[in-house]
């Protein structure tokens, strides 16, 4: 008898990133359990899908994938979904995918190696209990993201945003302990990563009973090799004055913060609960700017929210033009059964075509200030960190401390470091750039962008 052949497994992911650093997580349980990662479905002995929630639309395109996966699977391919759909719908998904027989939600991983072994004796099994203590402490992670470290410190969500089916799908909001996060992230830089990115639903709401997410960002922020450190999502009112603080003192925070904003108009938000005005939210946004100045922000939005008029709509506008989001996620919105929004009544529905219109008006009014700025940064100098090759063609694509995309000639940047760049050309939206200086050899701080002179532009 030969060597016994390892047992291959594929990870389709969907949804936001706390699910992409779940499935790095599920990726590093089954590594340690002899099975080889693969990169497609073909031929792999077992396929799982992890997926997302949120939205109608995300839920009808893994119905449409597992369709299209049955053609890559034999007699003996486990079939099993992972995530927030397997939480919100359990027992349905086995009985509406006869060729699925793993569901298993957010807090069910630990178990996922036993049920793929019984699912190959023919067993079908639904695995979605809340473990409020589960954080995988124990499960080295299978890091996918290139250059940077996504860290959950979070799971969970303890808002109640009246639209939202996260809370749903994730159970009540519970932080890792600080000292685990800190040994997390030493690991990452010590697996040579310098970026990392703190993950929650909340995460400036970070709490593990004993520090808070200012306490959590300094000793982040203090692990001897971390150049960058990012977060996301906060939530606008759990920015404390002890947050700001530390994101102003702490070198390594990138002049970049992801601020969903939901709704410019007080009243809507008041109908989402989101627990913050139009004021709020603004004040929030100066308060950010003076912690960190040069701040770029990027939020998401929602419209056709039940009962949006086109005056609450104008108001978003408004206040998307007043702020200057350099980008905004923006969604339709997506009535999930189970969430408080299904008690408005019919008659506040927001017609599909309104919605349409909406949502096109405001990407164009995105677009348009943020092409504004990114025009007047031509010729003003940054410093990247390169991710990896770029989509299409020859060339690499790297980042700006404040998020930026800028894409460089292959032969003059190497994935994984770190250099200064002008800024060449843009679209509008993203960037090219030259290289100026290899930045590796300066330490672990870039300096401020407002302290680099800057040439003159054109
Ligand atoms: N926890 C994050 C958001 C997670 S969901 C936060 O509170 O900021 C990501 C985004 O999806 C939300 O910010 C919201 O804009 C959008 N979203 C959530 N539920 C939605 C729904 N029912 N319909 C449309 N968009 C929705
Ligand atoms: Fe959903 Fe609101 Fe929680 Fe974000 S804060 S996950 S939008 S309930
Ligand atoms: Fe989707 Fe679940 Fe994230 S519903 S957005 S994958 S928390």
């Amino acid at each position: 008898m030969g060597a016994p052949i390892r047992p291959t497994v594929y990870v389709e992911t969907y949804g936001c990133q706390m699910n992409a650093s779940d499935s790095e997580i599920i990726l590093g349980a089954l590594s340690a359990r002899g099975y080889d990662p693969v990169n497609g479905p073909e031929g792999a002995d077992v396929i799982l899908v992890n997926t997302c929630a949120i939205r109608d639309h995300a839920e009808q395109r893994v119905f449409g994938r597992l369709g299209e996966l049955r053609r890559h699977m034999t007699r003996d391919t486990i079939l099993g979904v992972t995530g927030c759909m397997a939480q919100r719908l359990g027992p349905e998904l086995l009985a509406r995918a006869s060729h699925v027989s793993l569901v298993v939600g957010p807090d069910g991983y630990r178990a996922l190696p036993s049920l793929i072994d019984r699912a190959r004796g023919g067993a079908r099994s639904v695995a979605t209990t809340f473990d409020a203590t589960e954080h995988y402490e124990d499960f080295r992670p299978r890091r996918l993201a290139g250059v940077k470290a996504w860290i959950p410190v979070q799971r969970g969500c303890d808002y109640r945003c009246t639209y939202c089916i996260v809370p749903t799908t994730r159970g009540p909001e519970r932080s890792r302990p600080l000292e685990d996060v800190v040994r997390e992230v030493a690991q990452a830089v010590a697996d040579g990563l310098t970026e990392v990115v703190l993950l929650g639903q909340t995460v400036n709401s970070y709490d593990d009973g004993h520090h808070d997410f200012a306490d959590l960002v300094r000793a982040v922020g203090a692990v001897a090799g971390i150049r960058r450190l990012r977060f996301t999502s906060p939530h606008p009112n759990d920015f404390s004055d002890r947050v700001l603080d530390a994101l102003a003192t702490t070198p390594a925070v990138c002049e970049h913060v992801h601020l969903p904003m939901q709704s410019g108009s007080t009243r809507t938000l008041r109908r989402m609960l989101r627990r913050y005005t139009r004021e709020e939210y603004l004040a929030c946004v100066d308060r950010l700017r003076l912690a960190i100045p040069g701040v770029a922000l990027t939020t998401d939005v929602i419209v056709g929210f039940p009962g949006e008029t086109d005056a609450d709509f104008a108001e978003t506008l408004s206040a998307v033009e007043s702020i200057g989001f350099e980008d905004a996620y923006t969604f339709k919105f997506s009535l999930r059964a189970g969430t408080p929004a299904e008690r408005f009544p019919a008659t506040d529905t927001v017609a599909d075509t309104d919605m349409s219109a909406r949502l096109a008006t405001l990407i164009a009014t995105v677009r348009r200030g943020a092409r504004a700025r990114n025009f007047a940064l031509l010729g003003t100098y940054h410093e990247v960190l390169v991710e990896k090759p770029a989509k299409r063609g020859e060339a690499v694509q790297a980042r700006t401390r404040d998020f930026k995309t800028v894409l460089l000639p292959p032969d003059e940047a190497e994935v994984g470091r770190y250099y200064m760049v002008r800024l060449v050309g843009t679209t509008g939206s993203t960037f090219t750039g030259t290289v100026v200086t290899d930045r590796d050899a300066r330490g672990t701080r870039a300096l401020p962008m407002a302290s680099i002179p800057l040439a003159a532009a054109g």
